[in-house]
Parts: structure tokens; sequence; C-alpha cells
């Protein structure tokens, strides 16, 4: 029992001991012993990265409890320790230093020390994370913030030194157990009071743009209005240039950094899911990154992984690779062999992007394609060569290549042996002809046997184009009795019910004036068939004979979302609507940013989204717009009753954007809280233009409830309704880029992302109510245009006319 008490009373001393947040001369660190500042807020010690088995001595969120350890600094990023017990952190003549297990120094703050105040140094680790070297005097004469790593904490600089000329840069680590420098890096450019992100210290690939002082964010980071986390600011004077940022929120735990993918990005650690939320990062693309997948390596932006080899190559280093460590590149499975004459080339055929590493010699003396080929061929030292208007020739690596891309193609030596489908002998020739007969003969009567089985089974199906269903036309006929059951109609053609031959029941969509031929249509349509999520219609086939374009879908018994929001009879609890409200974002997050092509939707509205069996919200019609070609006077036209989706840049005619389904996704979301349409609020005779009064009542701080579907009798909470009101006003700004993106309007919704305070959208001056007359206001006129209708439902092809004088 006393050993216990003392084996008890020794561990509370160890813990008190290790809870301190500062070392002294005499004191030191090793093994498991941290440092732990005041507040509790960040973690000093060693630790060791990802699953490998050498230690660092890093600075780590305590709060944080992701495994291992969330780590913001590293102190001995280029050099580890292997065994932590015996290595040490101690002051040794005044300076911080690591000792590895053989007592040699690996790290050291290095700050020249005079000898006067040398004796009683201190280091200090604050809860902002900066660790901090003191001399005796208190003075700080070092501190981490000066020597970031891959993480930019709040309070610290990236900063220009304008006596010296240095920078203060954030470099990714190289891999997710390797803390030392990665290619990758965040720089200031004083200059032009951007960031620039850059490969390997020389090759931009990203910028910020430039700071914008009155509204406070950079350029090409608009989305900085949206969500105040992080307030940014910018000093420049005759020393320094920088910026630092605050957060908003000081309780909030969030971090900036360059991440071994080669984006910045910004994070918040979440308590409720135990996880950092990814809100922000840039570049966009994985293969926007410049040389993300090393040399003679290639990067696709669909389907992981992200990096693959050229045909005939092999990672230089497969365990870097097994990291996600791609920046080795790949080396060739059979090297070129200069002077041998044994070994036989080929060329290997690759399409890239323009922007690839330029060949350095051109326009030489050839005259052919071939003649570029012998060239090359000749020379040992050309690795690859390009013919187009003149014969290129690479004798460096290839870098930057991209699979997604086809601008330019590249020919790339390769030894014979690596190429696909080399003949080899006449053996494996005639090998080859006997078993591909064999195979051809197997093939069609398995093919036979597919098509003969179909026929019994599935009469509706002909053919099969990828995943869709090439119809007969008779068949759709006869799967709706003659197109007699009618579901709806839209601006792309009218929809029916059918029922095919295996009784699974569909929704056949008659395409009127599709503007596309055949081919264009086909292509169009199997792109349409690829896209699948959850919160999408999925298509299951089409039909085209002639003049007769029908999509066929996946019936959805709930019919569209009008029928339930505008109806007496169906009733939406407010669970629901938030539920439907986030499934129709996520459905259009996958179309705007998910899929190879950005799809906008173009038609958001309650009439196309549908509801499954359980409730659940499926976006119809996406795509189509393309395939009726691009004019939308049509959809204008047909939108009978409703005020206007649309957003303003429809009437202006610039190009439109992602933004503009963001706009018309807001006006729905208006609609959800209201539980009518944004055209049919009255209030005593009189209409008033519902996003109007959210929009005043959620400024002046009124009591949204109010404007809630009295139907649901103040059943919602008022945390989701703030929300939405919030994200729809935001949704409908009159400024595309003051729009949130669909991705951010879904982390908004999922409560992963706080909202700010929308402004005024300006766009609500164009439905300024004047009893029962609307006045619209056109953005190029000065003065005022005004139009006086009795009949709301024709203000929207009215608008157009305003807006074209
Ligand atoms: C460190 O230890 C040495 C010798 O034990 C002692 O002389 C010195 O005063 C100590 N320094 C501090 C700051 O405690
Ligand atoms: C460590 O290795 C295990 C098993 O190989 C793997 O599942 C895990 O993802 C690895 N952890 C990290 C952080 O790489
Ligand atoms: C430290 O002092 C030495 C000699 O005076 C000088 O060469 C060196 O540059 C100084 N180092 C730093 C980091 O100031
Ligand atoms: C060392 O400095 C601290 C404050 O920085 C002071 O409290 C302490 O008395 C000093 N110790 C010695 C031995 O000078
Ligand atoms: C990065 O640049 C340095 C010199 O600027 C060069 O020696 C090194 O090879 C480059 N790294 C890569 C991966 O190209
Ligand atoms: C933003 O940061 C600046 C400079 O640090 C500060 O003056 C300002 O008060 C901060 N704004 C808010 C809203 O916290
Ligand atoms: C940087 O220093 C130079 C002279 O050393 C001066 O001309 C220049 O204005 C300074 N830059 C800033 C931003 O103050
Ligand atoms: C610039 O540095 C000098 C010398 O270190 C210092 O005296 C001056 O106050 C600094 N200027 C600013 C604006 O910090
Ligand atoms: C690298 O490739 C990407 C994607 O193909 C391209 O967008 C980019 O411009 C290229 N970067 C450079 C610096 O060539
Ligand atoms: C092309 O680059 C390679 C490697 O950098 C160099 O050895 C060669 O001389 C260059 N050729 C020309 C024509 O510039």
């Amino acid at each position: 029992m006393a050993l216990f008490l003392l084996l008890l009373s020794f561990s509370l001393i160890i813990s008190s001991s290790a809870a301190a947040d500062t070392i002294t001369t005499n004191q030191s660190i090793s093994g498991d012993q941290t440092l732990t500042s005041k507040d509790q807020n960040f973690v000093l010690g060693f630790f060791k990265p990802g699953n490998s088995s050498n230690y660092y001595i890093g600075i780590w969120y305590k709060k944080v409890t992701t495994i291992p350890p969330t780590v913001a600094w590293v102190a001995n990023r280029q050099t580890h320790v292997s065994d932590h017990f015996n290595s040490e952190l101690k002051i040794i003549d005044g300076n911080l230093v690591l000792l590895n297990q053989e007592k040699v120094q690996i790290w050291s703050t290095g700050v020249n020390i005079s000898s006067s105040t040398s004796s009683n140094h201190s280091a200090v680790l604050g809860d902002d994370g900066n660790l901090v070297l003191r001399n005796g005097l208190g003075q700080n004469i070092w501190q981490s913030f000066d020597f970031p790593a891959h993480t930019w904490l709040p309070g610290a600089r990236l900063a220009y030194d304008n006596k010296t000329g240095t920078k203060k840069l954030l470099t990714s680590w190289k891999s997710n157990e390797d803390p030392a420098e990665g290619l990758f890096s965040l720089e200031l450019d004083p200059i032009g009071k951007q960031y620039l992100i850059k490969w390997n210290k020389s090759t931009q690939y990203w910028t910020s743009g430039s700071w914008d002082e009155t509204n406070k964010l950079f350029s090409l980071v608009p989305e900085m209005r949206l969500n105040y986390i992080y307030n940014f600011s910018y000093v420049s004077n005759e020393n320094e240039s920088y910026f630092e940022y605050s957060l908003y929120n000081p309780a909030l735990i969030s971090r900036f950094i360059m991440d071994v993918s080669g984006q910045v990005k910004q994070m918040s650690w979440l308590d409720a899911t135990q996880q950092w939320n990814l809100f922000w990062s840039q570049p966009r693309q994985q293969c926007e990154v410049y040389d993300y997948c090393g040399a003679f390596g290639s990067c696709r932006e669909s389907g992981l992984p992200f990096c693959n080899c050229l045909t005939g190559f092999t990672p230089r280093s497969q365990s870097d690779w097994d990291l996600n460590d791609f920046a080795g590149g790949c080396v060739r499975k059979t090297d070129l062999q200069c002077g041998r004459t044994s070994e036989k080339y080929g060329f290997l055929k690759i399409s890239s992007s323009r922007g690839d590493d330029h060949p350095n010699s051109t326009s030489l003396a050839a005259a052919s394609a071939g003649e570029c080929e012998s060239l090359c061929l000749n020379d040992c030292t050309c690795n690859a060569y390009s013919y187009d208007n003149g014969c290129s020739i690479w004798t460096r690596e290839l870098l930057n290549l991209s699979e997604d891309s086809n601008e330019i193609t590249i020919n790339v030596k390769v030894a014979a042996r690596d190429l696909p489908s080399e003949k080899k002998n006449n053996k494996v020739i005639i090998g080859a002809v006997v078993g591909s007969v064999i195979g051809v003969v197997l093939l069609v009567g398995f093919i036979w046997f597919l098509m003969y089985r179909n026929k019994r089974r599935y009469a509706g199906k002909t053919a099969v184009e990828g995943s869709l269903v090439s119809f007969v036309y008779r068949d759709l006929q006869t799967a709706t009795k003659n197109f007699s059951e009618k579901l709806g109609g839209g601006g792309f053609g009218s929809v029916f019910k059918g029922t095919l031959p295996d009784l699974s029941v569909v929704a056949v969509k008659k395409l009127e004036s599709v503007t596309q031929g055949e081919k264009q249509f086909r292509t169009e349509v199997s792109t349409i068939g690829t896209i699948q999520h959850v919160n999408l219609v999925r298509l299951r086939g089409f039909c085209s004979e002639g003049n007769s374009k029908l999509l066929v879908y996946d019936y959805m018994p709930n019919g569209s979302l009008d029928a339930h929001l505008f109806s007496t009879k169906k009733l939406l609890d407010w669970k629901t609507r938030y539920q439907i409200a986030l499934g129709t974002a996520r459905g259009l997050v996958y179309l705007h940013e998910k899929c190879r092509d950005c799809i906008i939707h173009c038609d958001i509205k309650p009439e196309n989204v549908l509801l499954d069996a359980d409730l659940c919200p499926k976006v119809a019609d996406f795509g189509l717009a393309k395939l009726v070609g691009r004019d939308f006077s049509r959809v204008l036209t047909t939108m009978r009753g409703t005020r206007g989706y649309l957003a303003p840049e429809w009437l202006s005619g610039v190009a439109i954007t992602t933004k503009a389904d963001v706009y018309s996704y807001g006006m729905m979301i208006f609609e959800f809280i209201s539980g009518t349409r944004n055209s049919e609020q009255s209030e005593d005779g009189k209409h008033k233009f519902f996003p109007m009064r959210v929009a005043n009542t959620l400024i002046d701080g009124g009591d949204l409830l109010t404007l809630l579907d009295p139907r649901l009798c103040g059943e919602a909470s008022l945390e989701e309704l703030t929300k939405l009101c919030k994200v729809a006003c935001w949704c409908i700004q009159d400024d595309e880029e003051n729009r949130p993106s669909m991705s951010q309007v879904e982390q908004i919704l999922d409560g992963l992302l706080d909202v700010n305070m929308p402004p005024k959208p300006r766009s609500l001056q164009l439905f300024v109510d004047n009893g029962d007359d609307v006045v619209f206001f056109t953005e190029s006129s000065t003065s005022q245009t005004s139009q006086t209708h009795s009949n709301p439902s024709s203000h929207v092809s009215q608008a157009k006319s305003a807006a074209s004088v």
C-alpha cells in the first residue's frame, strides 16, 4: 500500500512536471516527456509521424484527438532521432538544442549568444503554439513562428524581410510520414501583395491574387467574403512586409497548411465529429499542382490513384510512391543504353497538356514525323519527340504530364520490350492467331447467348451503350401505353409513366426540339448516363429514332417537390424540408464539382427536384440544357406562375456559371421556408416579395419564426431556420462572386461551416413591390425601367425584354 502511494505520488510528480510550459537551463526533455502550454492548447515533445519509426520534436494540438497527433511545427524536420529515450532537448550555452541518442547535436535554435546573458535562458511554449527562447533579461531571442514548417498558425507572419531579402515560407512535408521539406511552398510576393505556391521554389502554379484592402480579401479568393473565419491583415514597412491572420472566433481551432498534396488547405476542428473539416483548398484540382506525379508520371483527376507511371516506366522509389510521395517520379523499366545497339526502342504515344515542361530543342531540320522520330531514335539522350509543324525533342525528363488533356501528342522513347502488344517471334504470333480465333468464336457465341437471353427476358431493351440502355421507340410506346399517363411537363418536354417488361417503373421524357445531331446527342446522353449520385435522378436509357428523342429515368413515386411544398393536402415537416435542402445541395455539388466536366443545371426549381419513396430528394433534368442547346428563351417563357428562379446574369447576357444554379437554389430555399411561391406572398391584400422580407428580418434582427410556413405552426429549429435564411440570402447576391459555391452551402447546412450575416442582396431591388404592380430596375440603365403588370406570371419574359432594351 505504501509502495502504491509512493508510486502514485511519484507519477503525480512526473505528470505535474510534464505539464510545465517552460524548459530552463538545467532541464531537458526526453522520451515521452512533454511541455504543455498554459491553457492546454499546445504540447511540445517527441512524436512519430504516421507509421514511421522515426522521432521528431514537434508541437501539436492538445485538444485535437487525432492519432497520431496533429503536428503544427517540427524542429528537426530534416534529421530524425531513432531512440527518443536517449535523445534530449535542452538548453546548451543559451541555445535550445536537440541531441540524438549518440549525443550528437542534430538541431539548434542557432542564435549568436553573447556570453554575458547566456547563463539563464529558458524556452516557453505559448498558447498560440509559438515556442519562444528568452535570455536572462526576459527578451525573446528566437521564436518558432519565425521558422514555420507546413502550418501557418494564427498570429504568425508569413513575411518578406526587406533588409535581407529573405522570405518565411510554408513548406509541405515530403510525405505523411516524413516532415522533411517537400517540393511545395507558399510564399509572399511583396510587390504583388499576394501569395504564390511554387514547386521546388521556382515554378509558380497558383496565386491568391493581390490583396484588396477595402474588401479584406485576395482577388482570386472571393469566397473569403462568405466565411469570415480568418481575419487577414497586411502590414508593410521599411523592414518587412507580411500577412498575418487571427480567428474571428477565438474558441475555434483552425489551421492553414501547405499540404503534401501541393494544395493549401484551411481546416477547422469539429468537436462534434472529432475531425478536421476542410473548408477551403487551392488549387482546386489535384492535377493543377505542378508536376504532382514527378518525371514521367501522369496525373489524372478522375479515379484514384491520381498518379500513374507511363507504360514502360516504374516508380523511382516504390516505397515513396506507396506513401503518396510522387515527387521522385518514374524511371524506365529498361534504361536507354547509349552506344549499345542490341536494345530496340519504340515510341509510346501519349497526349498531355501543352503546359508540360517544354522541349529543350525545337524546329530541328526534320521535314516529317518520320524524320523527327529517327532523329530521336538515333540520339541516345533523346527522351521523347513531338511532331507538330516542326520537330521537338526532349532530352530532359518529361514533367507535369496530365492524362486529362490532349493538347499535344508526345512520343516517349521506351525499350521495345516494355511496350505493349509487341510481336516477339513467329511462334508467338501463330499462337496468338490461333488463340484469338478461338477467343472470337467463344465471344460471338457468348454475345449471341446474351442477346438471346435478353430478348426473351427484356423485350424493351435492344442494346447497351456504356451503362445506358438504348431503347426502341415502339417498346417505349408499349411501356407507356402509348404515352397515356402524363406525369408532368417542363421546359424540355413532357414526362410519362411507363412499365418495362421486367416490371420496373420508369419515367419517360419526350424531348422537344433537340437541336443536336445524332452523334452529339448520343455523346451527350452517355455523359449524363455516367453521372450517378444518390441525390440525382438516374438515367437508365434513351431512345433516338429520327426526330424522336426520349430519355428513360428511374420513376420517383413521390413526384416533384412543388406538389408537396405548395399543395394543401401534403405537408412536409421542417426536418424533411431541411433534409431536402441539404440533399439537393449535395446533388448540385456533385454536378458542379465532382463530375469530369462541370455541369450547370440551368433550371433549378421545385419542379425539378423529385422525391423518392423515402422523400429523399433527387435533382432531375440535369445535363439537358446542353442537349437542347443554349437557347433559354424557351425556358424563360415556359416558367409559368413562378416569379423567377433565374439569376440576373441570365437577363444581362453574360456567360452563365455554376453560380446561376446557386441563385436558383437560393430562390427555392425561400420557398422551403414559406411553403409558398416567392411570387405569391400576399399580406393584407398586397404583394410583398418574400426574399426581401427575409433579408430585412435577418438584418434587422427580427423574429424569423414569423416568416415560417404557418402550416408548420412554428414547429422548426430556429437554428436551422436562421441558417437557411442566411444561406438563401447569400445565394441570391447580385454579384456572382459573393454567392457561395454549392459545396460551401452543403458545408453550412451540414453544420461544418459558420455563415455570416449576408449583405442585403441588391438584386431584390429588381422586385420592389409597388402595390399590385411590379417595378423592375435593370442594372445597365441609370433611369428606372418600370413595367406594370397585373399578372405576375408574365414577369419573366417581360424582364427579359426590359433588359434587352
Ligand atoms: C544549473 O546547474 C548548475 C550546476 O548544477 C548551477 O550552477 C546553475 O546555477 C544552474 N542554473 C540554473 C539556471 O538553475
Ligand atoms: C499505418 O499502417 C496501417 C497498416 O499498414 C494502415 O492501415 C494505416 O493507414 C497506416 N497509417 C498511416 C497514418 O499511414
Ligand atoms: C554569428 O556570429 C558570427 C561571427 O560573428 C557570424 O559570422 C554569423 O553570421 C552570426 N550568425 C548569426 C545567425 O547571426
Ligand atoms: C532566471 O530568470 C528568471 C526570469 O527570467 C528569474 O525568475 C530567475 O530568478 C533567474 N535565475 C537566475 C539563476 O538568474
Ligand atoms: C529543385 O531545384 C534544385 C536547385 O534549384 C535542383 O537541384 C533539384 O534537382 C530540383 N528538384 C527537382 C525534383 O527537380
Ligand atoms: C481583424 O484584425 C485586425 C488587425 O489585427 C484588428 O484590428 C481587427 O479588430 C480585427 N477584426 C475583427 C472583427 O476581429
Ligand atoms: C525596402 O527597403 C528599400 C531600401 O532598403 C526601400 O527603398 C523600400 O521602400 C523598402 N520597401 C518597403 C515596402 O518599405
Ligand atoms: C525597422 O528596424 C529598425 C532597426 O531594427 C527599427 O529601429 C525600426 O523601428 C523598425 N521599423 C519598424 C516600422 O518596425
Ligand atoms: C501543368 O499541367 C497542368 C494540367 O495539365 C496545367 O494546367 C498547367 O498549366 C501546367 N503547369 C505548367 C507550369 O506548365
Ligand atoms: C537540354 O537539356 C539538357 C538537360 O538539361 C542539356 O543537357 C542539353 O544540353 C539541352 N539541350 C539543348 C539543345 O538545349
